[in-house]
């Protein structure tokens, strides 16, 4: 008898520092055979797009986390400069309309970049009590399923989402449209901001394509064991 054997996801670290010295000594401390990185804005405003070369030599795939939100024109030239970084994935605010989607997705292909494209949905920061008060109506979930939909009419190539919303938008969406999720702990560790969280565990039982995990790895003694302890986690326990 054969099974399929289950998509386990794969792992990147949000590398959150303000100075390049930090997050080198974090990636060389990292392997890019175990994980990708993920540069955000405090890291990218703080050392500005020299990181990014600094991090290819190091042989890692970059996540340019950037969430840009803004008018068609200046997203999609932003992103076109995001392009030329080489940067394996970035991403855009779905909340700025498919327009905005399609025009950066179009600025990516007609400059034959290779990219992938993400949508942001809900942030995993936010709970319900926080997603009401900015004036949303409808339930996160129906929330996230929505904008996934437009991400992907937009011709993007997944969204980052909560591991909690994964399992909605697999079965509802191709399989080959991605799903990337923040908010990760391990049980018992600090939510920090956060707060639709799941184990990795979760999320990979999910369906979560990668995992997003910052602090939990950043700040722990031993990151590397630990990001170990993470892929073990879904990697050995994994509920066939
Ligand atoms: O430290 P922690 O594991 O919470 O880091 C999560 C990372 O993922 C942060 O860099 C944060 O900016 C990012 N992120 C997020 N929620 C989103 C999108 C990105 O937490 N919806």
């Amino acid at each position: 008898m054969s099974f399929e054997e289950p998509k386990l996801p794969k792992v990147i670290v949000a590398l959150d520092y303000q100075n390049e010295n930090d997050a080198l000594e974090m990636a060389k401390t990292l392997s890019p055979d175990m994980c990708n990185l993920k540069v955000g804005l405090e890291l990218f405003i703080n050392c500005g797009p020299s990181i990014i070369q600094k991090l290819h030599n190091l042989k890692y795939k970059i996540f340019l986390d950037l969430k840009l939100h803004d008018i068609n024109n200046t997203v999609a030239k932003s992103i076109s400069a995001i392009g030329k970084l080489g940067v394996w994935m970035t991403n855009i605010h779905a909340g700025g309309g498919t327009s905005m989607m399609i025009d950066a997705a179009e600025e990516l292909r007609k400059n034959r970049y290779d990219t992938m494209l993400l949508g942001v949905t809900v942030l995993t920061s936010l709970n319900n009590q926080k997603y009401k008060e900015i004036g949303f109506l409808s339930e996160i979930s129906e929330q996230v399923l929505h904008m996934a939909s437009m991400c992907y009419k937009s011709k993007l190539n997944g969204v980052v989402c909560s591991a909690k919303e994964a399992k909605l938008i697999k079965d509802n969406m191709p399989s080959d449209f991605i799903c990337v999720c923040p908010g990760i702990r391990i049980k018992d560790s600090l939510n920090d901001d956060q707060e639709r969280i799941m184990t990795p565990k979760e999320a990979a039982e999910s369906g979560a394509d990668y995992i997003v995990v910052g602090r939990p790895i950043t700040q722990s003694n031993d990151p590397l064991s630990f990001l170990k302890i993470i892929k073990d986690e879904f990697e050995n326990n994994f509920d066939k």
